[in-house]
């Protein structure tokens, strides 16, 4: 399977919002993703195959030294074939381009692996305060 890879290529709202349901389980919504990474994102990774949009992750920053990986999401279909390790490398090497001089992500234990072993993150300390929902 040949993948292309793009650093802010060309996407439509769909194709994320499709992805997104897939990957976090829940109803596919209208999301104006384009409007969203044009006005907040320091850039995205996508990957492409011969059925289309396969991968996605989102790079979110603060304008100077930090920046934030969202959503990766990689297709059910194409799973463990290292579409995910890649996306985040890609978003690495952009990031420190862009003069950021550090890359975070927040995620669940059972994906402990993925990011620290497979991508190269390690661990400190973090907090979260949820903002809506159940206290
Ligand atoms: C998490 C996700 C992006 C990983 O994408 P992927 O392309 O399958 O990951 P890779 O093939 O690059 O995985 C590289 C390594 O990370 C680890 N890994 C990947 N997915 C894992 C999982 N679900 N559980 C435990 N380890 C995992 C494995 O060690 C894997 O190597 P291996 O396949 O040789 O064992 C994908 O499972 C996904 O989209 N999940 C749903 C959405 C989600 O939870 N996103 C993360 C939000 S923080």
């Amino acid at each position: 399977m040949t993948i292309t890879w793009e650093w802010r290529g060309a996407v439509r709202n769909e194709e994320i919002n499709g992805l997104h349901a897939e990957g976090f389980d829940h109803a596919q919504a209208a999301d104006d993703w384009t409007d969203r990474l044009s006005r907040l994102s320091l850039g995205w990774v996508t990957a492409r195959d011969d059925q289309g949009l396969v991968g996605f992750v989102n790079v979110i920053w603060d304008g100077h030294a930090h920046a934030f990986i969202e959503d990766t999401l990689v297709a059910s279909r194409a799973r463990r074939r290292g579409i995910g390790k890649r996306l985040v490398a890609v978003a690495t090497e952009h990031s420190r381009e862009a003069g950021c001089e550090w890359l975070h992500v927040d995620f669940d234990d059972h994906l402990k692996s993925f990011y620290f072993d497979a991508c190269g993150f390690r661990p400190t300390s973090a907090g979260l305060i949820q903002l809506s929902g159940p206290r």
